[in-house]
C-alpha cells in the first residue's frame, strides 16, 4: 500500500511545511501547525454535471463593451449599516465571509439579514452546521422571523449540502459555520485548513454557477485548533469582520476585503434584547459617557471611517512607574505610533516620560488607524502628565512629524462639520495652505486654531 503523504499546515494562515514547527514563519503564531493528509481532490458527486469544470472550448469570450453590468444587482440587507459596509448591499451571486469571535453575534446578524431578504420574496437556505434547527428556531423566534421563504437544514456534510442547494436552488444561502462543514473526500479533520479551503471552494463554485448570493460564517480563534478565516480571505469576494468588546454591547462591522466596494467603511450596531439595532449616530453614543467635568488626559478626535466621520474620545493616563522599565499600553491606537509620539514629546517638547508609565485608551472599542489622531494622543498624554485639561469644547486634529511639526490631514471639512454637529465650537488643526479650503472651513462656523508645531498646539489647549 502506498505510504500516506502528509504535510504540516499552519491553522492560522495556511503556511505549509514538511515537518512540525513551533512558530509559524509567516504569521508568527505559536503552536498552530497540524499534520494533514495530502491528496488529489476527489470530484464531488452531484446531480448537476455543471459542477465539473467547463470545457475550455465552451468558455467563450466577450468584448468588455458587450458585458452586461445589469447582472450585478445589489440585494439590500434591510440594514443601512450593513449595506454601507458592503458598498450598497450584497452583489447578486457574490460570496461573503463573515468572521468574528464566537458569541459576538454573527448568527444574529445573518438571521436578521435573511429575515429581510426572505420577506422580500427571495428563497433563503440556512445551513445550520453547528447548531440544531431548533436552536436556530429559538433565535428566529426572538428576532420575530416568520417568513415562509426561509428554509433551514441541519447538515454538515458538504456533499449533502451541495445536493440540497441544487434541489432547492435558493436565491440566498447561509453556511453557519464553515468550520463545522466537512467534505467526505478529504481525510483531514473537520475545521482543518484543507477542509475549510476545499469546502469554501466548492461553495464558491456552486454559488457562482447558480447565481446564489452566499454568506459563509467563520470563527476567529486564537488557539489555532480550528483554521481561521484568514486562510479563506483570498478566495472570497468580500470579508467582513464583526468585532466588539466582551462585556460591551457595541458591535462594529468592518469590511477588510471587498471586491465591490471600499474597505474602510464601518457599521455600528448595538446588541439588544431583540437582536442587533443599528446605531445611526455613533459619535453621540461614544461620547455619551463623557463626564461634564472634564478630567486631565482626555482629547476628542474626529476620525474618518470610510465615508463617515466619528468623534472619538482618547484618554491617557501617566504615572510614576514602580518597574525598572516603564510600561506603555496602547488600546485603540498602534503601539509603535504611541512610542513615536512619546519620543517626539520627549525631544521636541521636553516632556520627560522615562520614569512614567503611559496608558492610552480609545473609548468605544474602535481602533484608530489613521495618523490624524497623533496630535490628540500627544495632547492627552501631555495634559495627563502636567495634570491640566484640554478645553472641553475643542476637537484636535493633526499628524505629528518627527521634528515636532503638525502635518495636514485630509477631509478637514467633513470632520469639522461632524464636530460642529455634536456641539463642539473650537478646533485645533494643522496650518491650511490653500485659500479655497480655508474658505470652505470658515463656512462650518467653528473657531479654528491653526498650528504648525506641536508647541503651538500646547499653548492653545
Ligand atoms: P450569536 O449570534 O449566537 O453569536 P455567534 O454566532 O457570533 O457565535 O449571538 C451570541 C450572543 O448574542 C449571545 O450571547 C446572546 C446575544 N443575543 C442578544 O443579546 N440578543 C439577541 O436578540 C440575540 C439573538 C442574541
Ligand atoms: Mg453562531
Amino acid at each position: 500500500m502506498a505510504k500516506v503523504k502528509t504535510k504540516w499546515i499552519c491553522q492560522n494562515c495556511g503556511y505549509e511545511t514538511a515537518s512540525y514547527l513551533g512558530k509559524c514563519p509567516d504569521c508568527g503564531q505559536f503552536s498552530t501547525f497540524i499534520e494533514e493528509v495530502i491528496q488529489n481532490t476527489v470530484e464531488i458527486k452531484s446531480n448537476n454535471s455543471s459542477m465539473n469544470i467547463r470545457n475550455i472550448k465552451d468558455a467563450g469570450y466577450t468584448k468588455i463593451n458587450d458585458v452586461n453590468i445589469d447582472k450585478s444587482i445589489r440585494i439590500s440587507s434591510g440594514m443601512d449599516e450593513l449595506d454601507r459596509v458592503l458598498g450598497g448591499g450584497f452583489v447578486e451571486g457574490s460570496l461573503c465571509l463573515l468572521a468574528g469571535d464566537p458569541g459576538i453575534g454573527k448568527s444574529t446578524l445573518t438571521l436578521q439579514t435573511v429575515k429581510f431578504i426572505s420577506n422580500n420574496n427571495k428563497t433563503v437556505l440556512y445551513i445550520c452546521a453547528e447548531e440544531s434547527t431548533s436552536q436556530v428556531k429559538l433565535r428566529a423566534k426572538r428576532l420575530d422571523v416568520t417568513s415562509d421563504n426561509l428554509y433551514v437544514t441541519q447538515q454538515n456534510c458538504l456533499e449533502e449540502i451541495v445536493n440540497q442547494i441544487e434541489n432547492l436552488k435558493p436565491d440566498f444561502l447561509v453556511v453557519d459555520s464553515i468550520q463545522s462543514v466537512f467534505s467526505a473526500s478529504i481525510l483531514s479533520s473537520t475545521g482543518s485548513v484543507s477542509q475549510i479551503r476545499e469546502c469554501t471552494n466548492i461553495l464558491m463554485r456552486i454559488s457562482k454557477q447558480l447565481n446564489i448570493t452566499t454568506i459563509i460564517i467563520g470563527h476567529v480563534t486564537k488557539e489555532g485548533n480550528i483554521a481561521g478565516p484568514k486562510v479563506l480571505e483570498h478566495m472570497v469576494d468580500c470579508v467582513l469582520n464583526f468585532e466588539g468588546e466582551k462585556y460591551k454591547t457595541i458591535r462594529i462591522l468592518r469590511a477588510i476585503k471587498n471586491r465591490f466596494g471600499a474597505i474602510s467603511e464601518v457599521g455600528v450596531f448595538n446588541m439588544e434584547d431583540k437582536g442587533l439595532v443599528e446605531v445611526k449616530n455613533p459619535s453621540e453614543l461614544f461620547l455619551s459617557d463623557r463626564q461634564n467635568q472634564i478630567t486631565s488626559g482626555s482629547a476628542i478626535i474626529p476620525v474618518l471611517e470610510g465615508t463617515r466621520c466619528l468623534l472619538l474620545e482618547v484618554q491617557a493616563l501617566t504615572g510614576t512607574t514602580p518597574y525598572p522599565n516603564p510600561r506603555r499600553v496602547a488600546r485603540g491606537i498602534e503601539y509603535d505610533r504611541l512610542l513615536q509620539i512619546l519620543a517626539v514629546l520627549e525631544k521636541r517638547v521636553g516632556l520627560n516620560l522615562s520614569k512614567q508609565d503611559v496608558y492610552i485608551n480609545v473609548i468605544g472599542g474602535i481602533d484608530i488607524e489613521e495618523p490624524s489622531a497623533d496630535l490628540g494622543v500627544a495632547l492627552s498624554v501631555l495634559t495627563s502628565a502636567r495634570d491640566t485639561t484640554i478645553n472641553e469644547n475643542t476637537v484636535i486634529l493633526g499628524e505629528i512629524g518627527l521634528n515636532g511639526e503638525v502635518r495636514s490631514v485630509d477631509n478637514l471639512e467633513a470632520r469639522l462639520k461632524e464636530a460642529k454637529k455634536l456641539g463642539f465650537g473650537r478646533a485645533i488643526i494643522p496650518k491650511i495652505n490653500s485659500s479655497q479650503t480655508k474658505e470652505r472651513i470658515q463656512k462650518t462656523n467653528i473657531e479654528i486654531i491653526e498650528v504648525s508645531k506641536i508647541i503651538d498646539a500646547i499653548k492653545n489647549i
